[in-house]
């Protein structure tokens, strides 16, 4: 490098590292299962809506994304003001950091989790805490343990990417009463739609400093649009809007996004959604009576912890076209169609004839 200076601040800041995505030229049948996608493409309305909203593309978005907002509202029952949405919800997760910490302030995630929170941290000049799972879960009290008078902001993964492990909102009120009030608690419930008794909306009314983080790339099946929302406190959410890059989802993206969340593509997106809860059961129970360890899932994805072997079990996979993600000493596979589960069987050996646990 020449004369130019990295800030300090940034030094060991980690890549964002994708799931793997088929080469250039690979031809071999390939199951993408390396990035928690829903293996369906947008439904046909969804489509049409961004091809007429195309039209319009010499203009700017309407910078308050209002409509979307309130379509947002709508979906999960709380005020418009309390909703900021973004090109993503990591776009999200770095703005809310960004509105609430001081340089050198701490914030509390889980690891392995989703590795964008240490960006997150790092980005906005405050201090990552990283605390280690425990039994592939948060390990809540360990977090509680963490915090200290620099603390502002405490992130959970729920259910957790990767592992796939959730807590319940009767789990969560538990920590939620030890936690300072000063203190946020950002749940990230990316995948909250395949999971069971989660809804960390219904813990922000007894809970203010909780800010709930959601995003139309999983359920949704719209990860190439980049659509992310956040529920929370209005002033806090006033800021991260002000705080975004402005423009920053894109007219044709608005439009997908407004499309899907009318009742009738909502309730084709329940559908799907149910469809990969079945598959994961189907999923589960098969790698274990093939003798893998299979970490119990509410996400669209499971974990298989393997330690030192993890880079060769992915290597297998992607040698039997399945590609998955190699993470945080396992491999994350996420649950897609009957037919991807065959392929993903079929590309990994049988380890034990045992029955199902
Ligand atoms: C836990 C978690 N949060 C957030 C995201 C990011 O989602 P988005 O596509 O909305 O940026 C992901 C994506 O994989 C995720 O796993």
């Amino acid at each position: 490098m020449g004369s130019l200076r990295i800030a300090h601040r940034l030094e060991g800041l980690p890549p964002y590292v994708p799931g793997r995505r088929p080469e250039a030229g690979e031809t071999r049948r390939q199951a993408r299962l390396a990035s928690n996608e829903v293996p369906w493409p947008p439904q046909a309305a969804i489509v049409d809506a961004m091809k007429d909203a195309l039209e319009h593309a010499h203009r700017y978005p309407d910078m308050q994304y209002a409509e979307l907002r309130d379509a947002i509202a709508a979906h999960v029952g709380r005020p418009s003001d309390r909703i900021a949405v973004a090109n993503g919800s990591t776009a999200l997760l770095r703005d809310i950091v960004g509105v609430l910490v001081e340089a050198g302030s701490e914030v509390i995630f889980a690891e392995p989790s989703f590795p964008y929170y240490r960006t997150a941290a790092i980005a906005n000049s405050a201090v990552p805490i990283a605390v280690p799972l425990l039994a592939y879960a948060h390990d809540l009290d360990a977090m509680r343990g963490a915090i200290t008078p620099r603390t502002r902001v405490v992130i959970i993964c729920n259910p957790n990417n990767p592992t796939g492990t959730a807590y319940t909102n009767a789990e969560l009120k538990e920590f939620l009463a030890r936690v300072p009030e000063d203190v946020a608690v950002i749940l990230d419930e990316a995948y909250v739609e395949f999971a069971r008794d989660v809804n960390g909306l219904e813990l922000m009314d007894d809970h203010p400093n909780v800010i709930v983080v959601r995003t139309l790339s999983k359920a949704h099946g719209l990860a190439g649009l980049r659509v992310g929302y956040a529920i929370g406190d209005s002033e806090v959410m006033s800021y991260v809007s002000r705080l975004g890059v402005p423009f920053r989802i894109d007219g044709v993206a608005v439009a997908g996004a407004l499309a899907a969340l009318t009742p009738e593509q909502v309730a084709e997106s329940r559908r799907r959604v149910a469809s990969i809860v079945e598959e994961r059961a189907v999923l589960t129970t098969a790698l274990r009576s093939r003798g893998w360890n299979v970490v119990e899932s509410a996400a669209n994805f499971v974990f298989l912890p393997l330690g030192e072997s993890t880079a060769s079990v992915a290597a297998e996979c992607a040698a039997g076209g399945v590609l998955v993600r190699p993470i945080g000493g396992g491999i994350r596979v996420t649950v897609g169609s009957p037919q991807d589960t065959e392929h993903l069987l079929g590309a990994l050996p049988v380890l034990a004839n045992e029955p199902p646990r």
